[in-house]
């Protein structure tokens, strides 16, 4: 089952938001987002409302968590929850 995030209250769009502040987490520096997964996703990384990949499905925006670099999951876990190779 996956899990979408609401609209919300933002001033601005997320992924715009978070590279307004981190513009080096573009491209060749950071996971594509903006598409629709092909394989299935777990419900602790949320998609956007469209059900694509944002900056903060895998980020967890307060970091409450507490793993590096306000991941959702462990490092050594996250790529492995999405794809299985
Ligand atoms: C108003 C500016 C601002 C916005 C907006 C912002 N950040 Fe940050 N962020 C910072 C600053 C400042 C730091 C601390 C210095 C650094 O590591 O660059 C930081 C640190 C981080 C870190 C590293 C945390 C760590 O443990 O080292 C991550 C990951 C991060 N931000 C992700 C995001 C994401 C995802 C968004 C959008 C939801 C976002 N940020 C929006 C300013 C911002
Ligand atoms: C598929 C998962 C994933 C997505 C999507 C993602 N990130 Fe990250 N991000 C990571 C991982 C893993 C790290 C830690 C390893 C690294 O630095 O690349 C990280 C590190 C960071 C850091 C900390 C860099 C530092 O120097 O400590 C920031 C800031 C950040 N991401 C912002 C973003 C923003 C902004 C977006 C959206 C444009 C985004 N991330 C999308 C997985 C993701
Ligand atoms: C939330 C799920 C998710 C997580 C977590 C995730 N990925 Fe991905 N990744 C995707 C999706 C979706 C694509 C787009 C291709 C697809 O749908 O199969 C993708 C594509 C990629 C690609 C191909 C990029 C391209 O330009 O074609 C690479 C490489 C990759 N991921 C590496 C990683 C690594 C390394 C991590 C851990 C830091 C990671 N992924 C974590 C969902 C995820």
């Amino acid at each position: 089952m996956t899990n979408t995030i609401p609209g919300g209250l933002l001033v601005k769009p997320v992924p715009e938001l978070c590279t307004g502040c981190h513009p080096q987490r573009v491209g060749a520096n950071e996971h594509p987002i903006g598409m629709k997964p092909s394989m299935e996703i777990p419900q602790e990384l949320p998609l956007d409302s469209q059900g694509q990949v944002t900056c903060i499905t895998c980020h967890s925006p307060h970091g409450k968590e507490g793993h590096p670099d306000m991941l959702r999951k462990l490092p050594a876990e996250i790529c492995q929850s999405c794809h299985n190779t």
